[in-house]
């Protein structure tokens, strides 16, 4: 049963009950229409109350049921919603927790509401891509207020019960409940008061016959669409709730109600709304993996140590800090040491600075950090988290001492972002308590981590990284041992896409434009510039040596023959004005890349933003392609997260193998075959990895790998 019905003396009530959070699922409406049906047939009712089992009402529309056929099948939500309006008994909406969405729509159908303080209300729609599409739109301003209402639409943003019932005229909430334990008793006391108000057939009070306009009127909208439009460029969706709700303040409900619909359906198919869709499924994946349950028993984190006090060190240790963590630095030199925990404490103050921190928040977090030189004070530390130079050798040293030192059962991390973690976890006697996490920079602001599994390491160690990583507010995707993990590796074929198409005729700025113009929140040389392009010099050396049957363009070597490391030496692919990030196009840059083609001969030939943008993403879907038949990846979703939040591509286009499946994947090898055929291009690049083959010539996608 996803909803129960029972009646206390002469009141029914209906109890969703469909974990985790009442989801609004075809068998949930199911049984609430059940519900309301009975409640009518019996004599003995006089008044109905709908609430939710467990810690919440509802969060609204069941997510396994998104976009398939059971979300339209009747008693949809719309629907169902609407028999409510005819409803001959009141009925009151008891909530708690959260009342969200689907979960809210509900709620503004019944009569009369009640909330527990702290219950968390929004209607969160837009977030998807969409508006609410079951009377959120039409009832909410009704009972709050134009502007509140349209903030709450436009913003998908929560507020609590107790802050909307102060909004002045406010018919949200007939009343606030003490607590969630005298909710059910203050709720059936409300519907009996109703039932006497109502029982000499007073009309019941519904909503939808409530007036609703604003006083400057199409001023108004007009003014909420310049606000909103700007920062929504990509998003159609926020301009669509300002339609809905102005459509609340001119038409007849039964007509804003039909409007309101008919964008939500339309959104439904909408890129955007299917991109951020697929987007919040992947997020809840990338949390499972398949041979680990999730009642897998944790081990207990209450001291963290970190090896190596440098630029990814401090970072990490501020996450730790900040969820109360004590954790103790170790380095080779006081010096060192010294520059670490000054970075920290100016991370911290720049956040006071701001006013995003309290300055005995930060003393607090502050007290929680040690610095050592000795191995014996952090021996009792539950994980350490080595971040030292990127050298087999100072791993090594790292590793065997860890393992001589540590107590039994602690967590032994690598923060290394290129280097082989079954070797590293070979240097111990306890592989299996060895992971790596590969956290991006800066540290404590970039969302991803890549939790990356080696051959041995113990499902409970896995299990407790993700959830501390879930804990310190990183999303979390599992990677297998290769080199660059999921996101190095496949940036790499971007890189080197990048750079033959500066061999074939582009500028920096061009190839930079065009895909920041794509949505990436940088292009490959301004990232280059920003993070160093000495850091791939150093790596594109080793592969030389590694891999000498690969092509890369000699130019970014030149570059950095030049000194031209970026940012910090004042110049690289562009020019920068001392103290200043604005990217200025490099004359002397380009020349030496003219220069280059005159050498080899190249004619350069004009490339299109269209061409540019396309060889820049296959490269990363064709080598995401690959990681994933490897198994390297577990999901395609997965190789999405990585690139939605550590890579800066747009969310609005839902990660490259999610873009890559909206674009076709037909298509998108049809374009490899035509890029091999460029003259200059590499044709051994475009070669389509073996799984993309196959799902086109099966018709399939990427979930079927
Ligand atoms: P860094 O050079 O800023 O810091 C390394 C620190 O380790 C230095 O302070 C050094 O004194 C210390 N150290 C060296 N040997 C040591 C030893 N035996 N015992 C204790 N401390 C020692 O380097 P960074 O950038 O922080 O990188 C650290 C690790 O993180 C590397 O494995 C790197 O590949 C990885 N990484 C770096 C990223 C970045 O963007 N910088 C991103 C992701 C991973």
């Amino acid at each position: 049963m996803t909803a129960h019905y029972q009646v206390h003396g002469d009141v029914a009530v209906i109890t969703l009950d469909n974990p985790p959070v009442n989801g609004l699922g075809l068998s949930t409406r199911q049984a609430i229409a059940r519900g309301l049906d009975r409640a009518h047939d019996d004599e003995a009712v006089r008044a109905i109350v709908i609430t939710g089992a467990g810690k919440v009402f509802s969060g609204g529309a069941d997510i396994k049921e998104f976009g398939t056929p059971r979300a339209y099948q009747d008693p949809n939500l719309l629907s169902l919603i609407l028999t409510l309006d005819h409803a001959r008994k009141p009925v009151v909406a008891a909530v708690h927790g959260v009342c969200m969405g689907g979960g809210l729509e509900l709620a503004l159908g019944a009569h009369y509401r009640i909330a527990v303080p702290g219950t968390k209300v929004a209607l969160p729609e837009v977030k998807l891509g969409l508006i609410p599409g079951a009377g959120g739109t039409q009832r909410l301003p009704r009972v709050l207020g134009v502007e509140p209402a349209l903030n709450m639409i436009v913003s998908g943003e929560p507020v609590a019960a107790e802050v909307l019932a102060q909004v002045p005229g406010q018919r949200l909430f007939d009343r606030i409940a003490a607590s969630a334990d005298t909710l059910l008793q203050e709720a059936l006391a409300l519907a009996r008061e109703a039932a006497q108000r109502h029982a000499d057939g007073t009309p019941l009070p519904r909503v939808r016959d409530l007036p609703c306009r604003h006083p400057q009127g199409d001023a108004y909208f007009q003014f909420a669409r310049n606000m909103v439009g700007a920062q929504a460029r990509h998003y159609p969706a926020p301009l669509k709730c300002i339609d809905a709700v102005q459509a609340a303040t001119t038409k007849p409900f039964d007509e804003g109600l039909a409007q309101e619909r008919q964008t939500f359906l339309n959104l439904m198919t909408d890129p955007v709304s299917l991109a951020l869709r697929h987007v919040f499924m992947a997020e809840r994946a990338a949390g499972k993996i398949a041979d680990v349950p999730e009642d897998t028993p944790l081990r207990d984190i209450r001291a963290v140590a970190v090896i190596g006090a440098g630029t990814m060190g401090s970072g990490i240790t501020i996450n730790f800090l900040n969820i109360g963590l004590p954790v103790t630095i170790l380095e080779t030199k006081q010096e060192a040491l010294e520059r670490g925990v000054a970075n920290i404490r100016a991370v911290y103050e720049g956040q006071v600075a701001k006013g995003k921190l309290k300055p005995e928040q930060m003393q607090e977090r502050l007290s929680l950090l040690r610095t050592t030189l000795s191995y014996d004070d952090i021996r009792d530390a539950d994980l350490v988290i080595e971040a030292v130079f990127e050298d087999l050798e100072v791993k090594r040293q790292v590793f065997e001492r860890l393992d001589a030192v540590m107590k039994p059962g602690a967590i032994l991390a690598t923060n290394t972002s290129t280097l082989d973690v079954n070797k590293i976890a070979a240097f111990t006697k306890r592989p299996q308590d060895v992971i790596g996490t590969h956290f991006f920079s800066p540290a404590h602001v970039m969302k991803l981590l890549e939790v990356v599994r080696g051959a041995a390491t113990a499902k409970d160690v896995l299990a407790t990284i993700m959830a501390l990583g879930k804990r310190i507010k990183k999303t979390c995707v599992v990677s297998g041992v290769c080199d660059g993990f999921i996101g190095n590796r496949m940036i790499e074929q971007y890189s080197r896409q990048a750079g033959f198409l500066l061999e074939e005729g582009c500028t920096p700025e061009q190839v930079d434009r065009a895909i920041e113009k794509f949505g990436f929140a940088m292009g490959p040389f301004r990232m280059g510039d920003l993070a160093g392009n000495d850091v791939g010099w150093y790596i594109r050396k080793r592969r030389y040596v590694e891999k000498p049957h690969l092509r890369y363009s000699p130019i970014a070597d030149r570059l950095c023959e030049m000194g031209r490391f970026g940012q910090k030496t004042g110049a690289g692919w562009y020019d920068y004005q001392p103290g200043k990030r604005d990217a200025i196009p490099s004359p002397l840059v380009n020349q030496m890349i003219e220069d280059y083609r005159k050498e080899r001969g190249i004619t350069p030939r004009k490339i299109s933003d269209e061409e540019i943008v396309q060889r820049l993403v296959f490269a990363l879907v064709n080598e995401g392609a690959h990681i994933l038949e490897e198994g390297i990846a577990a999901r395609a979703s997965d190789i999405d997260m990585v690139y939605l939040t550590g890579y800066g591509f747009p969310a609005w286009r839902g990660g490259p193998m999610h873009y890559a499946e909206q674009f076709g994947l037909f298509n998108v090898m049809q374009a490899m075959k035509r890029f091999a055929r460029n003259p200059n291009d590499d044709a051994q690049f475009w070669q389509p990895a073996p799984l993309i083959q196959r799902l086109v010539a099966e018709g399939k996608g990427f979930a079927a790998a």
